[in-house]
């Protein structure tokens, strides 16, 4: 019995870093699959079809062989086991059947050994295949541990201050970050913005206008300096209060695989059907709506994309109205729609922004002359700062360099 009880531990162990190459390759297997779907125009357009359907099958054939060869080696396992078991079980009777020869024994006690012979091989199997789901479910516990052990890109500080809305002004105070720890992206960038008021940022691709978005929806803390809003750190006020005042458009937004209305309405449960359908008037997509076979109970979103990148970007814009946030960031929330669509959005944004601090990234520099301030960032450090009216007056800058180049066909980004 001892011998049985090793050759199950032993047997089991042994199977561990099979088992765990196994894991990794059915890993790899689906996170292929995930990443092909997600990039699959990309796919077709670039006419890897037949190179991505190869690889899919060269990493489920090698997911199999690893099933197929954990399962060949629980095989030996077994039969390992039932011959130990059956060799066992002979020595045992026949040492007994010569005890009952010589009356040493008798036929109680064969019986007793038949049926005690049977329940200790069962309990040898039940322990070895907890001891096997034992070890796999700490492997498990391991890769999880090691998840729950990573350090998330904000504290969401569940314990602090709710944050409390005072009209909107907004600091930056000598702010720098970066994504990697190594370079900066963001470099002792100070700036304030009075309550209300509309801001524009501007520069090339790459200069670290979204990151500064990011650092203001908290979807990162600064390395070093700080953002307070109506003078509180956002480092030090709850995440989830600070959320709510908080109306961001980006340029890509993914919608959620649901129905219109259900995308519409996602910041606010609670909103009325005519408060959606006036949200979607106003951001100019309720025609096109109405057009749909099920209208506003037309699924969109996923990894498909079912809609046009203008249409997305005016159903977000109408959550945007939906949501009614005190503070906005606009980041190139126009940049998908047409030239008549988008000089008519802008009229209906600045509407809707009037009196709320808001955030704007452009491209389109015509849209932000009228902006209470114009901020220039280059390589992730302000260069620039003030109206359109006192940027221009500077013959030397390179805002009105810009601006003469979209004349051309160079634009900022
Ligand atoms: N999640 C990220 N991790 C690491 N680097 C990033 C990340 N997002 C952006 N960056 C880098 O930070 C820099 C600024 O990016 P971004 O703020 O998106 O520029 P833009 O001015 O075009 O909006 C770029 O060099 C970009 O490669
Ligand atoms: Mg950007």
């Amino acid at each position: 019995m001892a011998f049985l009880v090793a050759l199950n531990g032993v047997g089991v162990t042994q199977n561990v870093p099979q088992r765990q190459m196994t894991n990794a390759r059915r890993r790899n297997q689906e996170l292929h699959v995930i990443n092909t779907l997600q990039c699959w125009r990309t796919v077709s357009e670039c006419r890897k079809i037949s190179v991505e359907k190869q690889r899919h099958g060269t990493k489920s054939e090698m997911y199999r062989r690893g099933l197929q060869e954990l399962d060949d080696s629980g095989l030996v396992l077994d039969a390992c086991q039932d011959i130990a078991i059956i060799v066992g079980f002979l020595a045992a009777c026949s040492y007994l059947l010569q005890d009952v020869r010589k009356a040493a024994s008798n036929s109680l006690q064969m019986l007793t050994l038949l049926m005690y012979w049977s329940r200790a091989t069962e309990a040898v199997r039940s322990a070895g295949s907890l001891y096997a789901r034992i070890i796999n479910e700490t492997r498990n516990t391991a890769i999880l541990q090691s998840i729950l052990q990573k350090s998330p890109t904000v504290n969401p500080r569940l314990e602090c201050p709710e944050f409390h809305f005072g009209g909107g002004a907004v600091e930056f105070d000598d702010l720098s970050f970066s994504y990697d720890g190594h370079r900066e992206v963001i470099k002792s960038l100070s700036f304030t913005v009075k309550a209300g008021q509309k801001v524009a940022i501007v520069g090339q691709t790459g200069s670290g206008k979204s990151t500064i978005f990011r650092l203001l929806s908290r979807h990162f803390d600064p390395s070093h300096g700080r953002i307070l809003v109506d003078g509180q750190d956002l480092c030090h006020v709850s995440l989830d209060s600070y959320r709510e005042v908080l109306g961001i458009v980006s340029q890509n937004t993914i919608l959620m695989n649901a129905s219109i209305r259900e995308n519409v309405a996602y910041p606010c449960f609670d909103a009325s059907d005519e408060h959606i359908i006036s949200a979607c008037k106003a951001a100019e997509i309720h025609e096109t709506i109405m057009q749909l076979p099920k209208q506003y109970d037309q699924e969109v979103g996923g990894l498909a994309g079912k809609l046009s990148g203008g249409e997305n970007q005016r159903l977000v814009l109408a959550r945007l109205y939906v949501q009614d946030p005190k503070i906005v960031l606009l980041d190139e929330a126009t940049s998908n729609l047409d030239g008549t669509t988008e000089q008519k959005t802008w009229a209906l944004l600045n509407t809707f922004c009037r009196g709320r601090t808001t955030f704007i990234i452009t491209h389109r520099l015509s849209t932000i002359q009228n902006v209470d301030k114009i901020i220039v960032i280059e390589q992730g450090a302000k260069t620039e700062e003030g109206t359109h009216a006192e940027l221009i007056a500077n013959g030397e800058s390179s805002y009105l360099a810009s601006l003469k180049a979209q004349n051309s066909s160079q634009v900022w980004s």
